[in-house]
């Protein structure tokens, strides 16, 4: 079997990450941009992960943890089914950002980087997000929320726990 038929990745990220160790001159500038996209398909850098993009770029999985570990949106334990994340950075923070992180800790019952016992939520401190022209803001998954205030958090949870129930 060819190292590629032995990827763990799906045949479109594995044609992706070919295409990104190819497009740099040298090859470990390709490091962040695959970590990404193999996240965003696996949920998290797992040690088979690492391992594999390690041998794609052609050093060790320690080299990749030594980068890795330095970029907050990297993620070594899976995350919930929805990942919030609250900036507290100076826009936010003079606008309640800690108060609103506060709430979602108190009401998901987890703090930063924590998960839900059941898997749908998780929660992040993070640095901006860059939408501080509408602080305090806040992004879930893809989506984002902006000028929130705490009272908005049950209606926020609220409307990803029908989302899940839904199938969405
Ligand atoms: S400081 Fe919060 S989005 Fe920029």
């Amino acid at each position: 079997m060819s190292a590629e038929a032995m990827t763990l990745f799906s045949p479109e990220l594995a044609a992706r990450l070919d295409a990104l160790v190819e497009r740099y001159p040298a090859r470990r500038s390709a490091l962040i941009p695959m970590l990404l996209y193999a996240q965003d398909e696996v949920g998290y850098l797992s040690d088979a992960v690492i391992d594999e993009v390690a041998r794609r770029i052609g050093i060790t999985p320690l080299d990749v943890r030594n980068v890795a570990t330095y970029y907050s949106m990297l993620r070594f334990q899976p995350a919930g089914k929805f990942n919030v994340q609250v900036c507290t950075n100076i826009s936010c923070m003079l606008r309640g950002g800690y108060k609103i992180f506060d709430r979602f800790q108190e009401r998901l019952g987890i703090g930063h980087k924590g998960v839900t016992a059941d898997g749908l939520f998780s929660l992040e401190e993070v640095e901006c997000i860059g939408a501080c022209c509408w602080a305090p803001a806040i992004q879930v998954n893809y989506d984002f929320h902006d000028e929130l205030t705490e009272e908005q958090v049950d209606a926020i949870l609220a409307q990803y726990r029908s989302q899940n129930a839904g199938g969405r």
